[in-house]
């Protein structure tokens, strides 16, 4: 299974994912009446949008860190009639019935590094025609934090990556390649202010860190963080947001 958040801390931090929720769910055309997949749902800000947008639908969230669904569970404790709370792994078969009329996902696909297995496996649960918005870190991502990383631990073997970073062409081929039409991506450079000191550090260490921290001795935490904060030029996160926007082909 994917690693646990800090899902409390995350609630409490500035998130330009509420930007990117917007801006995601924007671009999905609904009447009302349909299920739609949150994947990655987290601690569910989307998750209750999409509520908002499908009075008389379904939402399923699935997430692979029980503590992220336990937050959602507690923030949508009055609309949880209508939503199907899923902790599994996008890559891997999961384990809901039927098909869906759309899927979206914010911030999550750049932590899943196989796209291919991921695009494979999503398809075979949106309905044909159904609408496929997402977005998440793409090519050129955090360069600078990766850069002060290396600065700190030494290079990353390979294997040892925890972002995958996609650009545009492999991303439309690999949505072609696993029966989506309609396609279009892009990438937007989106750099996101923090205040430098307390909330810098708090948020490189709950939402752009967490993977580093988990292979480190917990008394080192600190140290790293304040280190790799300390190589910024701004405390600024230098994120480009991969966008994707696609249809399941009908047969
Ligand atoms: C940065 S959070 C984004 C959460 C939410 N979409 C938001 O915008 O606030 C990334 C989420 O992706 C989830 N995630 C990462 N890899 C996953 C996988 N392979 N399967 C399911 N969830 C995964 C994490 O558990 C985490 O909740």
């Amino acid at each position: 299974m994917p690693r646990e958040w800090d899902a409390k801390t995350y609630d409490s931090l500035p998130l330009p994912h509420q930007q990117w929720g917007k801006r995601t769910l924007g671009r999905l055309s609904l009447k009302g009446g349909e299920t739609v997949l949150d994947a990655g749902c987290g601690t569910g800000r989307d998750t209750a949008a999409l509520l908002d947008l499908v009075p008389d639908g379904r939402v399923i969230g699935i997430d692979g860190s029980s503590r992220m669904l336990e937050q959602l569970r507690v923030k949508l404790a009055d609309r949880l009639d209508r939503v199907e709370v899923v902790n599994a792994d996008l890559t891997k078969p999961l384990p809901i019935t039927g098909q869906v009329d759309a899927i979206t996902s914010v911030a999550t696909f750049h932590w899943i590094t196989d796209h291919a297995a991921l695009f494979d496996n999503l398809a075979q649960y949106l309905r044909p025609g159904g609408q496929f918005v997402a977005e998440c870190g793409g090519r050129g991502n955090v360069a600078l934090i990766n850069a002060a990383v290396e600065e700190v631990l030494g290079a990353t073997d390979e294997k040892q990556k925890v972002w995958y970073f996609a650009g545009v062409e492999e991303t439309t081929e690999r949505l072609r390649n696993a029966g989506f039409t309609d396609i279009e991506v892009s990438l937007l450079p989106d750099p996101a202010r923090l205040e430098p000191g307390e909330q810098l550090w708090s948020y490189l260490a709950t939402v752009v860190l967490g993977s580093h921290l988990d292979r480190l001795p917990e008394a080192d935490h600190e140290d790293f963080v304040r280190s790799v904060a300390a190589r910024l030029p701004e405390p600024v996160v230098d994120y480009v947001r991969l966008n994707i926007t696609a249809r399941r082909a009908r047969p």
